[in-house]
Parts: structure tokens; C-alpha cells; sequence
């Protein structure tokens, strides 16, 4: 590592909070699909923010249009109308099956809102003290209070944070009889990812699906989908939902939004808004000007070059190619899942080295849960850039002991 990368790690110990275990990787800028060092050293960006640049970094129209509003109107108290966020709200609508529209600033606070929506929806406009939350076992939904307590994970997330908010359920991923068993008259809402991310790239079975949308049909709960992460083309369609032939009660999104400035949003039927009314739900900077200005752009973009399409073929693509490595490491990879440009590999052994030795042939990816390579690339990735990591790997599992 350069002078700088030193420099940056000791200065940080004495000023930042620890809570990152950060990457051995200083990154002083970035351009389209690549990040760079201090030293000027260019990495093929696989990760792009986890799943935040969908468009790439730095995007001249994105940047434009920050610019743009930024001296024109900067930022206005939520008391105020303002068109950006009007616009916005608008141009999301458009992509869904969703009526109304409420902006935070991130995905934890999109489903702290979502869960708080549901909960009063079922107090006060069907009547009921229904508030329980069910979630899935390797499910990931943020880090404020509430959300940890939903997220299906244990250790650290949890650890120490006590007492968790109560009226919270998990049941194991995919079981249908544990989801059957868990719903009873108290549950508000069942939320889930589409495909896990935090997880280990784990799309959920069609047969839970169908049982679930069954089960919603007979008990009357509201469905809650955190596309968070699956959201905004990653999976090869706007939302995963969609590929799923799902229409959720609520659904969150936030980090591809606004293309890595802070946005988040919570989208409902207009039968589920009704739960918030003139106070009982707010932010100050939710869909400020500048951010809902540039994620409007975002919008255009993504529609204007096909991203879902783009998604789905380069997803296509990739797999093909990670096939061939599976052919040559068949006892290394036990698997290779996901959907669109959510791609995760998994090891037959813990990864971490196999990680490490991909950024040093200057390949930026993610590990999760230990042994599965998580690959969420700029929707923006090149093929040659997919075939050139397929070579990588190959490689590094060639030398990798196991
Ligand atoms: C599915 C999902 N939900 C929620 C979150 C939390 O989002 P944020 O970090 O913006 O609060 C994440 C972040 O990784 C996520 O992947």
C-alpha cells in the first residue's frame, strides 16, 4: 500500500468512530466503471457503492443536474411544495404499481417507515392491534433500531444494542410451514428481499412466494418488499417484485436512486398511505431539491438505456462466463446465483482470500456471509470487463488452497 493509503488509515484511527471494517483500499476517484488510488492505480469497480452507482460514477448528467438545481433552489423545509420532488414522485410512479410516495434519505429509514405505515395502518384505519413485523432468516433491512431488530442475522448487527424493540418475528428462509405458523391476527406485515443481498444473493423460491401471496389473500396482512438493494433495474427488471408477478402493499428503495447522493423512499397503495396523515411521519432533508433532481435523472437514464434490459443481458452474459469456471473448479464453487447484475458465487470454502487476491488483480467486489463472492457492478459494466473478472477467478482458484 502507497504513503497515502498509510496516512489516510492513521489519521482515521484518531478522528472516525470504528464501525467499518474497511477494505486494504484508499480511493481518491472514480470515472465511470473504475475507481482509483492515490497512486493513480485503476480497479474495475464490481461493487459500484453496493448497488448504489447504477449509472457509474461521476455521471456528467447526473452532475449536471445537481449543479443545475443546486443554484436554483438548494434546499427547502419539507413545509414548502417543491416541484423536484413532485416531478420525482411522479416519474416513480410511473415505474410501478405503487400510488403514493413518501422520501427519506436512506434505506434503513425507508424501512423504519414502512414499518411504521403498516403498523398504523392496522390501528387506525382497519382498527386492529396488529403490529407485528415477520421477516425472513438471512434477511438484511438496516441498522436503526427497529430494522436490526428485523433483520434476520445475528452477532454484531444485534449485539449489545438491547432491549430491541419489541413485536418483531423471524422465520427460517423459504420455510413455508414456519411463515404459516408465525402469521397470526397481531401481524402487521411480512417483509421480505426479493433475492437477499446482505444474505448471500439468495432469490426467494417461487413456491414461498405463491404461499405467501396466498397467505396475505387469506390473513389480510401487508406485504412489505425492501428493494433497497434488488430495486432501480439491478435484477433485470425495474423492481425484482415486478419479475415475481408481485404487487406489494408498501416497498422501500433507496441506495441506486439518486446515484449515491442520500435518498431513500417508501412506496405504497393508495389503501396503505392512508396509515400517515399531516404529522404523523416526517424528515427534514426527504426528497430535498437537489437529490430528488438528480434521482429524477437517474430515472430518465435508466429508462432511456434500457437498464433492466441491460441488466438482464449482461446478468445473462456473466453467468455464462462464471459457468466456465465452475466447469474448471467444479469442488471450489458450489454455486452460482442471482438475478440480472446481482450476481453471487459461492465458495466451498471461506473466501476471504480468494477476495483479497481479486483486489489485488485490481477487481473491487464484495464478500458476504463468509464464503460468497457478491458482485453488483455499475448496471453501466462492459461485457469485457465481466469476461476479464471470469479470467481473474479462475486464476486466483487455480492457486487458492482450499
Ligand atoms: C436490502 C437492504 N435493506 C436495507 C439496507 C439499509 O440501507 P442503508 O444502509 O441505506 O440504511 C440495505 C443496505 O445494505 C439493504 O441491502
Amino acid at each position: 500500500m502507497g504513503s497515502t493509503y498509510n496516512n489516510w488509515v492513521e489519521r482515521e484511527k484518531k478522528s472516525i468512530m470504528s464501525t467499518y471494517g474497511r477494505y486494504p483500499l484508499a480511493v481518491a476517484r472514480a470515472a465511470g466503471n473504475r475507481l482509483y488510488d492515490p497512486e493513480g492505480r485503476e480497479y474495475v469497480d464490481l461493487l459500484a457503492g453496493i448497488a448504489v452507482n447504477g449509472l457509474g460514477h461521476c455521471h456528467p448528467a447526473l452532475n449536471k443536474a445537481m449543479i443545475e438545481q443546486a443554484e436554483t433552489l438548494g434546499h427547502v423545509s419539507n413545509l414548502f411544495y417543491q416541484e423536484p420532488q413532485i416531478l420525482l414522485a411522479e416519474k416513480l410512479l410511473a415505474t410501478c404499481d405503487a400510488d403514493k410516495v413518501f422520501f427519506c434519505n436512506s434505506g434503513a429509514e425507508a424501512n423504519e417507515g414502512a414499518i411504521k405505515l403498516a403498523r398504523r395502518y392496522m390501528r387506525k384505519v382497519r382498527g386492529v392491534d396488529a403490529h407485528e413485523i415477520v421477516t425472513l432468516e438471512g434477511s438484511f433491512h438496516g441498522r436503526t433500531l427497529a430494522t436490526l431488530t428485523a433483520t434476520g442475522q445475528s452477532g454484531k448487527i444485534k449485539d449489545g444494542f438491547g432491549p430491541l424493540p419489541s413485536g418483531f418475528r423471524t422465520v427460517p428462509f423459504g420455510d413455508v410451514c414456519a411463515l404459516r405458523g408465525a402469521v397470526t391476527d397481531a401481524t402487521a406485515a411480512v417483509m421480505v428481499e426479493m433475492v437477499q443481498g446482505e444474505g448471500g444473493v439468495r432469490p426467494l423460491p417461487e413456491e414461498f412466494v405463491d404461499a405467501l401471496l396466498a397467505l396475505r389473500e387469506e390473513k389480510g396482512f401487508l406485504l412489505i418488499v425492501d428493494e433497497v438493494q434488488t430495486g432501480l433495474c439491478r435484477t433485470g427488471s425495474f423492481w425484482a417484485h415486478q419479475r415475481f408477478n408481485v404487487r406489494p402493499d408498501i416497498f422501500t428503495t433507496a441506495k441506486a436512486l439518486a446515484n449515491g447522493l442520500p435518498m431513500g423512499a417508501v412506496l405504497a397503495t393508495d389503501e396503505a398511505a392512508k396509515g400517515f396523515e399531516p404529522g404523523s411521519h416526517a424528515t427534514t432533508f426527504g426528497g430535498g431539491p437537489v437529490v430528488a433532481a438528480v434521482a429524477s435523472k437517474v430515472l430518465d437514464l435508466m429508462l432511456e438505456e434500457r437498464l433492466a434490459e441491460r441488466a438482464e443481458l449482461l446478468g445473462a452474459f456473466a453467468h455464462e462466463a462464471l459457468r466456465g469456471v465452475v466447469a474448471e473448479h467444479p469442488d471450489k464453487i458450489l454455486s452460482l446465483r442471482g438475478m440480472g447484475l446481482m450476481i453471487g458465487v459461492e465458495l466451498a470454502f471461506p473466501g476471504q482470500d480468494v477476495w483479497r487476491a481479486l483486489l489485488d488483480k485490481g477487481f473491487v467486489l464484495n464478500l458476504t456471509q463468509g464464503s460468497v463472492l457478491r458482485l453488483l457492478p455499475p448496471l453501466t459494466i462492459e461485457e469485457a470487463d465481466l469476461t476479464a473478472f471470469a479470467a481473474a477467478l479462475a486464476e486466483v482458484l487455480r492457486d487458492v488452497e482450499r
